[in-house]
């Protein structure tokens, strides 16, 4: 089977989901998967932006699965910090039961939902709220990883109305990383052994979900391409 890729601009990805909201009863939820550093966030933030700018009101808001990070002490207690962003490290069940209240509650009643500050890199609860918003877009790594029956995080697919896999290089990814952890205050090498023991690894696994999404994009340059059969 050959693949080739079109373009998606962003008001195409955009119309689409105007029309499935349209005909959604209740609250519409968007997954964004993809590994780290692919630009979920940046997308997210794109989309939400044009669903408002277009609707001339608040209609959609983004949900981040990186809220659902457990805090730092937690990890430190279990000696689980260098290993932060593995699907061990976040509090999956709380990212469910939280995803299903957002998906039931009639839209106008408040659901709050914790976000992540990149800043001390800890969870802020209640770091947005919901209320008489149509669509949520909830984004992260693990939305797609089913690999084993048992992980609560194979529950997560059926809480979505659909899902989208962002993809970039694994070059691209490595860079942004390894830019991202300096950043952070990591010395060049601590940022290196980061990216090459956990986020890459990680990275490798949530590849292997990507075939579970509903559409895979490319980001390439700036612009989105989506893969066809
Ligand atoms: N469309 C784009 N064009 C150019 N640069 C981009 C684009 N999207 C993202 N980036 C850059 O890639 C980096 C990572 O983006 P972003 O934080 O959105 O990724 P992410 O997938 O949310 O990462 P994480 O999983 O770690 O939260 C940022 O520096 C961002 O500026
Ligand atoms: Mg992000």
């Amino acid at each position: 089977m050959t693949r080739t890729t079109v373009e998606m601009p962003l008001r195409s990805l955009v119309e689409h989901l105007r029309i499935r909201v349209a005909a959604c009863a209740r609250r519409y939820v968007l997954g964004i998967a993809g590994p780290p550093g692919a630009g979920k966030s940046t997308l997210s933030k794109s989309i939400r932006d044009e669903l408002n700018l277009r609707a001339g009101c608040v209609i959609a808001e983004i949900a981040p699965m990186d809220g659902f990070h457990l805090p730092n002490a937690v990890l430190r207690a279990t000696g689980d910090l260098e290993r932060k962003g593995e699907p061990h490290t976040f509090d999956v069940d709380g990212y469910l039961e939280t995803l299903r209240r957002l998906r039931d509650t009639p839209i106008g009643e408040t659901v709050p939902w914790p976000t992540f500050d990149r800043a001390i890199e800890e969870p802020t609860p209640a770091g947005v709220v919901f209320g008489g918003h149509e669509i949520a877009i909830t984004e992260g790594n693990y939305l797609l990883l089913d690999e084993r029956e048992s992980s609560p995080w194979s529950r997560v697919r059926a809480l979505l109305d659909e899902v989208w896999y962002l993809d970039v290089d694994r070059d691209v990814i490595e860079h942004r990383l390894i830019r991202r952890h300096i950043r952070g205050g990591r010395s060049v090498d601590a940022a290196r052994i980061k990216v090459h023991d956990s986020d890459l690894p990680n990275a490798g696994l949530i590849a292997g979900t990507r075939d579970r999404a509903d559409l895979v994009l490319r980001q390439r340059e700036g612009r989105y391409y989506a893969a066809q059969a």
